[in-house]
């Protein structure tokens, strides 16, 4: 691919850390009121959400499911994106007015998601360009760009 964006390998790992550094500078905000939290917080949220809808939408459907080994593991990734999404409304909810302390909820999510990106970044990321063609690829990654607007 000849985009300056760089593959849809690169493309996912680099909104990856994207995603860690809203959810950084959310952990930045603190200290500041309630709303520039919730802002912070939202930023993150939009960006995490959108980046698992594209895995679970186009990503994952473009693999051949006839493996048993690759079903079980995209299986895995999916119950991993769902136990992430849930935790994220728990969050919302402690930031809100008279609220309670987001920390352990906070270190939930981030065990979760790290341990996930990792998963994916030394598994199924690091499939693709051995696993599908390079218009598969390509379309991939302009879905993407189209989607990160
Ligand atoms: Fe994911
Ligand atoms: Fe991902």
């Amino acid at each position: 691919m000849s985009d300056s964006g760089g593959t849809i390998e690169v493309l996912l790992q680099k909104d990856h850390e994207r995603i860690d550094g809203l959810f950084e500078a959310y952990g930045e905000s603190a200290s500041q009121p309630v709303p520039a939290r919730r802002e912070a917080f939202a930023h993150f949220r939009t960006a995490l959400e959108r980046h698992i809808r594209f895995e679970e939408e186009r990503l994952f459907p473009a693999f051949t499911l006839e493996d048993p080994d690759r079903a079980a593991a995209i299986d895995r990734l999916k119950e991993e994106h769902q136990r992430i999404l849930a935790i994220l409304p728990r969050i919302d909810a402690l930031i809100a007015p008279s609220s309670g302390d987001t920390l352990e909820v906070e270190e939930e999510l981030v065990n979760e998601l790290w341990a996930h990106n990792a998963r994916e970044e030394s598994g199924i990321y690091a499939s693709i360009e051995r696993t599908l063609t390079l218009e598969a690829q390509d379309r991939l990654g302009a879905e993407f760009r189209s989607w990160s607007v």
